[in-house]
């Protein structure tokens, strides 16, 4: 930042500081840098190195310290501005949202707010929601639920609600949820990876900063990422991947291996850093069937217009940075057929037979008041969904041990039997009701006497059967000992 345009924007700065306007609301696509700091900054870090040093240290380590954008250019407010109170002499509001940074980060901001991540507090009415609040749950915490303020807020994102001074209330803050609803409108919180008061690029670029989130039963990224060959580079050369480079592009400034970052959101040499981390994703694994990341966008009325096969491109370019052209390919040609596996084999069949026990009353109630709503539930939301993560993320172990054999045992052992109960009993209640069993019965045996599954009811090809028996008998060759033999 030197040279005339600079210079000319100093003086802009500093006039619009004379007349107390520094922190006028101009909309900036850039970084502003302030030539001094102001005297409301000032007045806040005399203070505040007694109250709170941890902050002023934090803050003072930021390149914000060295922008001199200080305490008050981001927590200042105006009276009336909900959320704003009156602080030793000036509007401050605590939380600092989205729209703030927006006048400085105005490209961040935008790229977040059309993302899936500005969605994440959006989830009043799903299936998950019913577990926070009723059958986990309770309304005993300020009229909600303990857990959903604990639990899925915490990464999803609280509606924030002040009280009458202006502060945050205990039932929605603390809270750096990814899809905040903040009191000025904005969705998100910067802070879900740039930790204040630091606000840094790199500690965001490092794979444990997603992993707040992106772990656990139902998307287990960073487990995954952590088994793959990926995880194990980065661990092996975590010294030699130039994390704190301003400049951060990948076959550039670091080729050792990839973090969740360096494929998501950072540069390559042909594309630039994006804060939509839906951009670069062909796939949406979270419903019980995948379906093409444009159709779940629009769903969600998000305005990304980009068509999957180009955000494919825009991934398989981060690939090819340190692969060849023909192992990208392959690799997503993989993929593919795994997800396609899942969702032919077991979701497809698994929804409507599942849809069709509901319709026809043989598992009424609210959700999860049924045995079987567990089984399927955990098929799909867990076993299902894990399978599909570690196949797109190189994590063998996911895609077969904690993801489709997990899928099949259930399917198989549980899901069928219950079905096939439940219909038993509706058939047995006689009337409408068992008619509308029967033609569920019909559709579990279809589904039996389908190609994917006939080897459960003893229908495999006898030629099948044989290749299968033999293939048995030569591993036993090989492999199992006999009670009898010397060694
Ligand atoms: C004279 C001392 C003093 C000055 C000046 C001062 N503060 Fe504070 N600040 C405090 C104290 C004490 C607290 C804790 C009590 C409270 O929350 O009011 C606090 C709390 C805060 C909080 C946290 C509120 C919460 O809900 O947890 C923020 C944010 C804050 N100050 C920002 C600022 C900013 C921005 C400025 C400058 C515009 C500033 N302060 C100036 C003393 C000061
Ligand atoms: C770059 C913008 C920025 C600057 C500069 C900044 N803050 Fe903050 N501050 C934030 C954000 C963002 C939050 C997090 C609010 C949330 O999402 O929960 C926050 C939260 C806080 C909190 C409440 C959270 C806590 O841990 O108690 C305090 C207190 C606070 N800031 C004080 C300060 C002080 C003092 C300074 C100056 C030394 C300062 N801030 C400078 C953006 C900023
Ligand atoms: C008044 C302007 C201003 C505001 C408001 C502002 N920033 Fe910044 N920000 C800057 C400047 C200046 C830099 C330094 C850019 C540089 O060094 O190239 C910067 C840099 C950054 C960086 C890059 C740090 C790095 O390690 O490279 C991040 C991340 C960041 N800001 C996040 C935020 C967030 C989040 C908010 C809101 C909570 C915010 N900023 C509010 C001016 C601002
Ligand atoms: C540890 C953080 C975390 C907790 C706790 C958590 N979630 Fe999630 N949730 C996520 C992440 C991350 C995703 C996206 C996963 C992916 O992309 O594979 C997600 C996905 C979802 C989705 C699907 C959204 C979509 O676009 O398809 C819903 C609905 C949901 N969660 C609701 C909840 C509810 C309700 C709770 C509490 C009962 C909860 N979650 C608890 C992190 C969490
Ligand atoms: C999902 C995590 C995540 C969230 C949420 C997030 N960032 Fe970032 N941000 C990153 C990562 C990772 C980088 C580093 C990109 C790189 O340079 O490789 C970054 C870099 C930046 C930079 C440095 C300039 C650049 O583009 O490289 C700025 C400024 C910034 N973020 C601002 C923001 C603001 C403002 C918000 C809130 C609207 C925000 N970020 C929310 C992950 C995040
Ligand atoms: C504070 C929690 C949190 C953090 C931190 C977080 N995410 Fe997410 N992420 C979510 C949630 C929740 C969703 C699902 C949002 C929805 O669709 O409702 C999600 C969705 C996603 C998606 C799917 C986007 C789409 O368009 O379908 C990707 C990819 C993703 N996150 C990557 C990342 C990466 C990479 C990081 C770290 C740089 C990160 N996330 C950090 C909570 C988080
Ligand atoms: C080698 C590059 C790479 C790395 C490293 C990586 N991912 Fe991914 N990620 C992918 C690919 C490829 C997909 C699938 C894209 C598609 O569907 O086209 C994906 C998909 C996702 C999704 C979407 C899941 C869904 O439900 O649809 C999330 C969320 C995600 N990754 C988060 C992460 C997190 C968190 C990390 C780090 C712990 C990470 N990724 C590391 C390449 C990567
Ligand atoms: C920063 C460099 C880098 C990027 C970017 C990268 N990889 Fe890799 N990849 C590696 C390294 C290093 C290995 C380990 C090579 C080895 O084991 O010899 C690897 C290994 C692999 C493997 C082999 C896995 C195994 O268990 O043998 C696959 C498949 C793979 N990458 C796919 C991808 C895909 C797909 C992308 C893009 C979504 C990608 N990689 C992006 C560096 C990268």
């Amino acid at each position: 930042m030197q040279g005339k345009p600079f210079e000319a924007f100093l003086s802009l700065t500093s006039l619009l500081s004379c007349a107390g306007l520094l922190v006028a609301t101009v909309s900036l696509a850039g970084p502003v840098f302030y030539p001094k700091l102001s005297d409301e900054s000032a007045a806040c870090n005399e203070c505040h190195k007694q109250q709170s040093p941890a902050i002023v240290q934090q803050w003072g380590e930021s390149k914000h310290y060295r922008g001199n954008v200080g305490c008050f250019e981001c927590h200042a407010s105006k009276a009336g501005e909900p959320g704003a109170y009156e602080h030793n002499g000036a509007f401050i509001h605590t939380i600092v949202t989205p729209r703030d940074c927006a006048r400085c980060h105005e490209r961040e901001v935008a790229e977040t707010e059309a993302s899936h991540h500005a969605k994440g507090a959006e989830i009043l009415g799903s299936l998950d929601n019913t577990l926070a609040e009723v059958v986990e749950g309770n309304t005993a915490f300020f009229g909600g639920s303990a857990l959903l303020v604990n639990g899925c807020q915490q990464c999803h994102g609280a509606t924030v609600k002040v009280d009458a001074k202006g502060r945050p209330t205990p039932d929605t803050w603390p809270n750096t949820g990814i899809g905040r609803i903040n009191l000025d409108g904005s969705r998100g919180s910067c802070s879900a990876c740039h930790q204040r008061h630091t606000f840094s690029a790199a500690q965001a670029r490092r794979p444990e900063n997603c992993g707040k989130c992106h772990l656990g039963p139902d998307h287990p990224q960073k487990e995954i990422y952590d088994e793959s060959k990926h995880g194990i580079s980065f661990m092996a050369n975590a010294g030699r991947i130039n994390i704190d480079n301003p400049k951060w592009v990948v076959g550039e400034d670091y080729s050792v291996g990839p973090t969740c970052a360096t494929c998501h959101l950072s540069a390559t040499p042909t594309q630039g850093v994006t804060h939509n981390v839906g951009d670069r994703i062909s796939w949406n694994n979270r419903p019980e069937v995948s379906i093409r990341t444009d159709l779940a966008d629009a769903k969600l009325g998000l305005a990304n217009p980009i068509p999957w096969e180009k955000r494919r491109s825009a991934m398989k370019d981060v690939c090819t940075s340190c692969h060849g052209p023909a192992f990208a390919d392959s690799f997503y040609q993989q993929y593919d057929g795994l997800v396609e596996l899942y969702n032919e084999k077991f979701a497809k069949p698994g929804k409507a037979i599942f849809e069709g026990l509901k319709k026809a009353h043989l598992a009424d109630g609210e959700p999860f008041a049924n045995r079987i709503d567990w089984t399927w539930y955990e098929i799909w939301h867990h076993q299902g969904r894990r399978a599909r993560h570690g196949a797109s993320m190189q994590g063998p172990d996911y895609t077969h041990w904690h993801g489709l054999f997990e899928v099949g045992k259930a399917f198989y052992s549980e899901f069928i039997p219950e079905a096939q109960d439940l219909v038993a009993k509706g058939i047995a209640a006689g009337g409408e009701k068992a008619k509308a069993a029967q033609e569920v019965g019909a559709l579990i045996q279809a589904t039996l006497e389908s190609d994917n599954h006939k080897w459960f009811i003893g229908k495999m090809t006898p030629e099948e059967k044989a290749r299968r028996a033999k293939q048995r008998e030569e591993f036993a060759k090989r492999y199992v000992m006999k009670a009898d033999a010397k060694p």
